[in-house]
């Protein structure tokens, strides 16, 4: 059922169905049951989320109503909302994006012993407005035919002039890059990672354009060698059934940069609840449905990510690409950073 609300590039889907079934046990009339809802704002697309949401609505009862966005716009709009924003949960990628709503005071604080103990730290806000709920490496997809694996080492590596006119990666525009660029700067200082930017644009095959998807088409059309890319976009071609794609992951590979040091730049996709939340209750419910077992399988299985609890184990394909060293760095951290590396990659001529 989708409700009348509809905007350009927002809407609402209402799930679930009214549990009244606990209210009849409690002997309180029918007529005094209200529906226990929760109204989430997700920067993630319906299909991404939608199961998960229809998982959490059949365990609990609890109604979801789904409003899909921009993360951009998302925020805006919650700002602009203020306390009369229906939003309870706001559910985005990127530590960058979770970073600016809780900049712009969107969140609350929870204190929620069980999204302590499934979520790493290092995967939380240190003060419990957001919480990672998948994670996502940052690979290189290299040409199998043109690059032997042993070329390759870390992200560091690609600024050499051996790769020059050979590497190509989205705008500094998407904050995966940003976030990346948050790492290099945790990882060498903003000098150290503004040289590794300007050796990196020298080498870039043509000027940034297209997302990750577009960059290991790139790769395997032969217009460079390799990409820097969110791992997912990979497996999403590995999922597919048809043949364009699967010619595609046959002609290019992944590779986990920085395995000999610091570890794989990862990032996550996490959610807050919102500071004028109404369901507070519910949202926090949600929360922990989505780092338990079911919702953390659903959640990571949906776009082939790793799961962010460590109990739950990834989807066949991300159990494929076996274990890695990830960057340990927090991500709470590269969020801080994000406005160093937005400066920093204009600067540096990233486009
Ligand atoms: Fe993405």
């Amino acid at each position: 059922m989708v409700s009348g609300y509809r905007e350009k590039d927002c809407r609402w889907f209402l799930k679930g169905f009214v549990w009244i079934f606990g209210v009849l046990c409690l002997g309180a009339p029918l007529a005094d049951s209200v529906a226990e809802e929760v109204n989430v704002y997700s920067g993630r697309k319906e299909a991404l989320i939608g199961p998960v949401l229809a998982a959490f609505t059949e365990e609990t009862g609890i109604q979801v109503n789904l409003l899909t966005g921009d993360a951009d716009q998302l925020r805006t709009r919650l700002e602009a909302e203020g306390r009369n924003s229906p939003a309870d949960v706001l559910l985005t990628s990127d530590v960058a994006n979770l970073h600016r709503a809780t900049a712009a005071g969107l969140f609350q604080e929870l204190d929620s012993e069980l999204l302590e103990k499934r979520i790493p730290s290092r995967y939380r806000d240190p003060n419990g407005r957001w919480y990672g709920l998948s994670i996502r490496a940052r690979v290189i997809a290299y040409s199998i035919d043109r690059v032997s694996r042993t070329e390759l080492s870390t992200y560091e590596d690609l600024a050499d002039a051996r790769w020059k006119g050979r590497v190509i990666v989205r705008s500094s525009s998407n904050v995966y890059n940003q976030s990346l660029i948050a790492s290099m700067i945790s990882a060498h200082g903003t000098a150290g990672a503004g040289k590794w930017i300007r050796g990196l644009v020298a080498n870039m095959a043509r000027k940034p354009q297209g997302g990750d998807t577009d960059q290991i088409r790139a790769v395997a059309a032969g217009e460079a060698d390799v990409a820097i890319v969110n791992s997912y976009y990979y497996g999403r071609l590995l999922a597919s059934e048809t043949d364009r794609d699967r010619q595609v992951v046959g002609s290019v590979g992944m590779f986990f940069p920085n395995q000999d040091n610091r570890g794989t730049h990862v990032n996550i996709s996490g959610a807050g609840v919102t500071a004028h939340s109404r369901n507070r209750a519910e949202a926090v419910f949600l929360l922990e449905f989505l780092s338990g077992p079911v919702g953390q399988k659903l959640f990571a299985d949906l776009n082939h990510e790793f799961p962010v609890n460590p109990e739950v184990a990834p989807s066949q394909i991300v159990s494929d690409w076996g274990s890695f060293r990830a960057d340990s760095v927090p991500s709470a951290k590269l969020g801080e950073f994000n406005g160093a590396a937005v400066r920093l990659a204009d600067q540096q001529g990233w486009r």
